[in-house]
Order: structure tokens, then C-alpha cells, then sequence
């Protein structure tokens, strides 16, 4: 065995890595895990790809991304999300998670504190911990819609804290908050002098009557805010690895200083593949969205006719998030025993933090069919316990 850093004990191996495995092994068993979107990305997206590619676009980019697409991003900002910020307020990094990992190196010294959403996207602690940050769990909670409490919420800032995580449509509730909370939420972070990470992967999967707020467009918070947003989901480009952080020039200028560290840039034809996603590609992502809105209907509506199961009908992202505690066993019991005796893969609750115990996520970025099957299947096994 050779010597390790201490540090790969922080990144413990994940339930959703042990069922892509069973998955591979057994063909019949229908996913339910996945976190990415089912849909390719759009033609138009594809072919500009293979376009830039055979023109040579194969080198490096720029440390900050190109410039074009921080342009463009310019614009969609503003119209898009109400964020005023010029192409130097920008970094280009490779998938919203980059801009994560940067913002967290940026802005946090070993000891200090961050405000993590539990349950929430499984991304965050790691990153923290890696660096010898505290990730420190705020509670969301079933009776709160999943939303930030604010009192709460504030009563956790100590003299450590220096980071509020908000994940808004999050992952793994698919809750969208309410501006107001978001105001609330900005009220502490003037108030305290913290900073907010706003991530915003899922900010165009959202339905019903919802609506989206970006916590930077909010009066006065563009320097109290790193927003970080992605192609990935919008535009089903995860593999492209195309994210971006928004935020003051002389935060931006720093992360930048790091990308020598991590990835130099994204994808150079990615990049540019980017820009025709953000100007050509409206339509599909709408048909894209208006499908998993009627997964979505399907699903909530059947999740809550089982026995001992109920679901609070998310609002955003592509999760549903049931409450399993009336079948009276563990989140990962419930996992374990759908893949045995329904051929059903859902992530336990508690990969998302120890608050997600008596939930599971079922993500509906699966094709309309092999999701009612899926339901049909937990329905038949449910029905037996
Ligand atoms: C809440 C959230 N943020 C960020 C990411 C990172 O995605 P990407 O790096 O592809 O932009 C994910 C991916 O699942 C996510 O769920």
C-alpha cells in the first residue's frame, strides 16, 4: 500500500458511484439516479462543435475563457438574470463546479466557516474539507418547503463564517426559493459582511408559476455575491464542460490566478460552441423543459398515491425529493431494497447530508416510460413490504 495524503479520506466513495456499477451489471434495472440530463444537446450545439474542431480550434484559451462568450454572457445576464456585470466580472471555467472549487479557494482560509445546505448538492463539502474549511450544515427542512429559515440562518454565523451556499432551484429538493427568502438571506449577508455563493445550475428548470431570482440581481449585492451558473443543464452540455462565476473583478481576477492550478481553460471549442447554445438553442430548451414538466407532473402525482410515501411537488430542477419515514426504514434500507425487489435506482437521502435521512432522491431526467415503469415497479414492491 503506499503512503497517502491524509486528505483522500475526505472524499469518501459514494452510494451513486456503487449503483452505477450495479446498473452496468444488470441491464433490467432502471435508473432513477442519474443527475444530468437524459436529452443530447441540441443539434445546432453539435454541429458548431464539429465546425470548430475542423477549423482547429484545439489549443489552450485564454486563463479568464474567450472572450466572445464572456461577451455574450454579458447580455444574457442582463436580460436573463438582471446581473449587470462587464466580460472582466466573468470566468470562463470548466462546469459550474470549477467555479465552485475556485470560489471556495478564493475566499476561505483553513478553520473558517461556510453555510452548507443539508440536505444539499454533494459537491460542496468535499471542497470545503479539502481545503481545511468547516462546512457547517444548515438544516432545511421538510415543513419549511426546503427553503432557508432566515432566523435560523443567522443565528449560525459566527466570527468564523465567511460563506452563505445558496442553491437555488436546488439539488437535491427542487426547491426554488422565494425572492423574499433570498432578500432575507441578503439582509444577513450585508449585515454580517459575508459572502454568498450563489449556484445557479438549474436556473431555467423551473415550473408552475415559479420564477427564478438571482441573489447578485438584488439591490446592491453584486459585490456580496459569486454566482455561479452552467451550460450543463440548461442546454444538456455536461460533457462540454462549460460553467461560469460572476463576481467582482478583484475576486474573478484571483480565481483566474488559479486556474493555473486546475484545468487552464475549458474546452476551447466548448467555448464557442457555448455562444451559438446561448443564441440559437431557445426552442429546445423549452421543448426540453416542458417534458420534464410533464415527468414531473406524472411523478409527484404517483409518488404520492403509494402507501406510507408522500412528496412535496418540487418547483424546480429535475428531483423529487419523497418523504419515505412512514415505511419505517432507513433512507439507504428503502434505496437497497428498491434495487433488489424493484429494479429501481433512487439516491438515499443522506448522500446529501446526514438531514437527508427519511428522503430519496428520484431524478426525472429519464425518458417518460422507463419512468413509469420505474413507479409501476415501486408501487408492486411497496405494496408487498
Ligand atoms: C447544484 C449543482 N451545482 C453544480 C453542479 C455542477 O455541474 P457542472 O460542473 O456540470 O456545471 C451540479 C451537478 O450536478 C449541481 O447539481
Amino acid at each position: 500500500m503506499h503512503r497517502l495524503a491524509r486528505r483522500v479520506n475526505v472524499i469518501g466513495i459514494s452510494k451513486i458511484e456503487e449503483s452505477l456499477r450495479i446498473i452496468e451489471q444488470h441491464p433490467e434495472i432502471i435508473s432513477l439516479g442519474a443527475g444530468e440530463p437524459d436529452f443530447p444537446a441540441p443539434p445546432n450545439v453539435i454541429s458548431a462543435a464539429e465546425k470548430f474542431l475542423e477549423r482547429g480550434y484545439t489549443h489552450y484559451s485564454p486563463l479568464q475563457g474567450r472572450r466572445e462568450l464572456r461577451e455574450a454572457l454579458v447580455e444574457k445576464l442582463k436580460k436573463e438574470n438582471k446581473i449587470d456585470a462587464n466580460e472582466n466580472e466573468i470566468l470562463i471555467t470548466c462546469g459550474s463546479k470549477e467555479a465552485i472549487l475556485l470560489s471556495v479557494l478564493t475566499l476561505i482560509n483553513p478553520k473558517e466557516e461556510v453555510i452548507t445546505p443539508n440536505p444539499g448538492y454533494i459537491g460542496y463539502r468535499p471542497i470545503i474539507e479539502l481545503i481545511e474549511g468547516k462546512a457547517i450544515s444548515l438544516r432545511l427542512r421538510e415543513e419549511d418547503n426546503f427553503e432557508y429559515h432566515a432566523e435560523k440562518l443567522e443565528k449560525m454565523v459566527t466570527k468564523k463564517t465567511r460563506l452563505i451556499i445558496v442553491n437555488t432551484p436546488s439539488n437535491p429538493t427542487g426547491t426554488v426559493f422565494k425572492r423574499k427568502t433570498l432578500e432575507e438571506i441578503a439582509e444577513i449577508a450585508v449585515d454580517k459582511d459575508l459572502m454568498i455563493l450563489s449556484d445557479e445550475a438549474y436556473e431555467k428548470l423551473v415550473y408552475d408559476n415559479s420564477k427564478h431570482t438571482s441573489m447578485a440581481s438584488l439591490n446592491g449585492m453584486e459585490k456580496y455575491v459569486i454566482t455561479t451558473q452552467t451550460f450543463s443543464k440548461t442546454f444538456a452540455m455536461c460533457g462540454f464542460r462549460v460553467g461560469y462565476a460572476v463576481a467582482t473583478e478583484d475576486i474573478i481576477k484571483e480565481m483566474k490566478e488559479f486556474k493555473l492550478c486546475t484545468t487552464i481553460s475549458a474546452p476551447t471549442f466548448s467555448q464557442l460552441a457555448a455562444i451559438e447554445a446561448l443564441n440559437h438553442s431557445k426552442k429546445y430548451v423549452e421543448r426540453m423543459r416542458k417534458e420534464y414538466d410533464r415527468r414531473r407532473k406524472m411523478l409527484i402525482k404517483r409518488l404520492n398515491q403509494l402507501s406510507n410515501i408522500s412528496c412535496i411537488k418540487p418547483q424546480g430542477a429535475f428531483y423529487a425529493f419523497p418523504n419515505v419515514t412512514g415505511l419505517k426504514m432507513s433512507s439507504d434500507k428503502v434505496a437497497d431494497f428498491l434495487i433488489r425487489k424493484a429494479k429501481v435506482v433512487t439516491v438515499p437521502g443522506t448522500e446529501f447530508g446526514k438531514y437527508g435521512e427519511g428522503f430519496l432522491r428520484l431524478s426525472y431526467a429519464t425518458a417518460y416510460g422507463k419512468l413509469e415503469t420505474a413507479i409501476d415497479r415501486i408501487e408492486k414492491a411497496i405494496g408487498k413490504i
